[in-house]
């Protein structure tokens, strides 16, 4: 039987894969920065199987005590999902640098501190696979979120790496590119604008901000079925390093792996004349 951590369970993206897992029968330690919200998010569950506990993943010491609890509990931890995260909107000129320190602490800082605890725990056993959740806003640019993609393209270029780093102890480093899904992401409860009046992007950020809410709860992809996903590919030794999920986010990356292919090789001639003559 597999056993799960998962960051940010208590809504979203995290809580649809923690129900994949425990309705796998997984053991699954769920986790959410208001432990009432979490304990109240798997009530009802089976206590021996379905764990809540606190943790906040811009705290680091909270993240060490939660992993000990993990391994006290459980024994082990076979799967470690890295969702926690939220977007941190608007033009960069917007965002002050406490809303930067705080995104980066959340998205990537965080993950690393994860990925830190969790890896030892995984190295012993020469076993695992850690899950962590970037976006297509980590493949591909956009106008008003250029910090949140910031932050996820920090997250792909992290995880690539990881992956290669840690194959030789067996463990599987998968990170996972969403489109859009319908949880409370573009939700008040959930996005973050920054906040500074800058007059020349009062129409922009309007519009960035309309954009949100007309798509709040009405993105097409079923965060259900990324949960059944996910579930699917744990542990599985064939499981990409670059999983991009969702029709949309799909034909994104694949725009995106083309125009980039064409600018490159529109350029080659100028940027393959850099190299210095070669002396033999
Ligand atoms: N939905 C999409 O369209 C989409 C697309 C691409 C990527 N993603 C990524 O998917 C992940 C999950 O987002 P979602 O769509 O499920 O959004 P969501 O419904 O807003 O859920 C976000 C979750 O992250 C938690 N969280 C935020 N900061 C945290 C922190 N410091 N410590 C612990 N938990 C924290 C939230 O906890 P609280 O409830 O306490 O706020 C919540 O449980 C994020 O990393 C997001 O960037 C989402």
């Amino acid at each position: 039987m597999r056993t799960w951590l998962i960051t940010g369970a208590n809504r979203g993206l995290g809580w649809h894969i923690a129900n994949a897992a425990i309705a796998a029968g997984d053991n699954v330690i769920v986790t959410g920065r208001n432990l009432e919200k979490i304990t109240e998010a798997f009530s009802g569950y089976d206590a021996k199987k379905v764990v809540t506990l606190a943790l906040d993943i811009a705290e680091e010491d909270q993240i060490r005590n939660v992993v000990q609890s993990a391994v006290a509990i459980f024994g082990k931890i076979d799967i470690l999902v890295n969702n926690a995260g939220y977007g941190q909107l608007g033009p960069f000129e917007n965002n002050s640098p406490a809303d930067i320190d705080n995104q980066f602490s959340t998205n990537v800082f965080g993950m690393f501190n994860m990925c830190r605890a969790v890896l030892p725990i995984m190295r012993k056993e020469t076993h695992g696979h850690i899950f962590n959740i970037a976006s297509i806003a980590g493949l591909v640019g956009m106008p008003g979120a250029s910090v949140y993609c910031a932050s996820k393209f920090a997250v792909v270029g992290f995880s690539e790496s990881l992956a290669q780093e840690v194959a030789d102890f067996d463990i599987k480093v998968t990170v996972v590119s969403p489109g859009s899904f319908r949880t409370d992401f573009l939700d008040a409860s959930s996005a973050h604008f920054g906040s500074a009046d800058i007059p020349e992007y009062a129409e922009f950020s309007r519009k960035i901000r309309d954009s949100s809410e007309r798509n709040n709860h009405a993105q097409q992809g079923d965060p259900a079925k990324l949960g059944s996903v996910i579930e699917q590919l744990a542990l599985d030794p064939q499981a990409p390093t670059h999983f991009v999920v969702g029709s949309d986010a799909v034909q994104i990356a694949s725009d995106r792996l083309n125009s980039r292919k064409l600018e490159l090789e529109a350029w080659r001639e100028l940027a393959t004349s850099t190299d210095t003559p070669n002396q033999g």
